[in-house]
């Protein structure tokens, strides 16, 4: 099966560092970030799984549920918390799902299939660098894939949380590097005569099609 925006994210259970769970369950009606990193006990994902540890309250704040993912076993992924907190000055406290048999990461699609260097001892690829932003519907909202080589910027994945939530509260949409607090754009589908009814803060014609106001936070 292939997973779209819009698809609704497969359930299923896995063994985690905070014990077994159910996915839907664990995520409740939160917004949910499922993403995985290639291995435990590699520098890109070191930095990556204590910057995601050191934004938990900025997650929270969003009423979303961090989960995180890789080919490894429970005990390294303990035994490698230890490294992240130390290294990055924080106390990671999302569950981590221990996917050696590799069950989670087929069913959304996360195996190298590209990268030679990023494989177990037997040759079988480990995770790529995915992200799936699921809304409290499950319905999967973003999908981003990044190279083993490259870490990814999870203010980036917040931007994208806020617009998301505002879009889904107000008939807005969001520029180009919009950051929370800047102007956002009306929805195509509302009049300009609606627009000023909807947005008491002030409607701003640039062009017929491209309509702004102010952030209605
Ligand atoms: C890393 O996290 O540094 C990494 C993991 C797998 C392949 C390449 C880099």
């Amino acid at each position: 099966m292939t997973l779209r925006l819009g698809s609704i994210a497969p359930d299923f259970e896995a063994d985690t560092t905070q014990g077994p769970i159910r996915f839907h369950d664990f995520l409740g009606d939160s917004w949910g970030i499922l993403f995985s990193h290639p291995a435990d006990f590699t520098p890109v994902c070191t930095t990556e799984l204590g910057l995601v540890a050191a934004l938990e309250d900025e997650f929270a704040q969003r009423h979303v549920k961090v989960i995180g993912l890789s080919a490894n076993g429970l005990a390294e992924h303990e035994q490698w918390i230890r490294d992240i907190n130390e290294i990055s000055h924080v106390k990671l406290s999302f569950p981590i799902i221990a996917d050696a048999d590799r069950k989670v990461s087929v069913l959304y699609d996360m195996l190298d299939y590209q990268d030679a260097t990023n494989k177990d001892q037997q040759g079988v690829p480990f995770t790529i660098r995915s992200v799936f932003i699921i809304d409290p519907k499950k319905t999967i909202r973003l999908i981003m894939t990044y190279p083993a080589s490259t870490g990814r910027n999870f203010d980036e994945i917040l931007r994208v949380i806020d617009s998301l939530q505002l879009g889904d509260q107000y008939r807005i949409t969001t520029p180009g590097n919009w950051q929370k607090g800047d102007d956002v754009i009306i929805h195509p589908s509302v009049s300009t005569e609606e627009a000023h009814t909807l947005f008491p803060k002030g409607v701003k014609v640039i062009k017929p099609y491209l309509r702004m106001t102010p952030s209605p936070f």
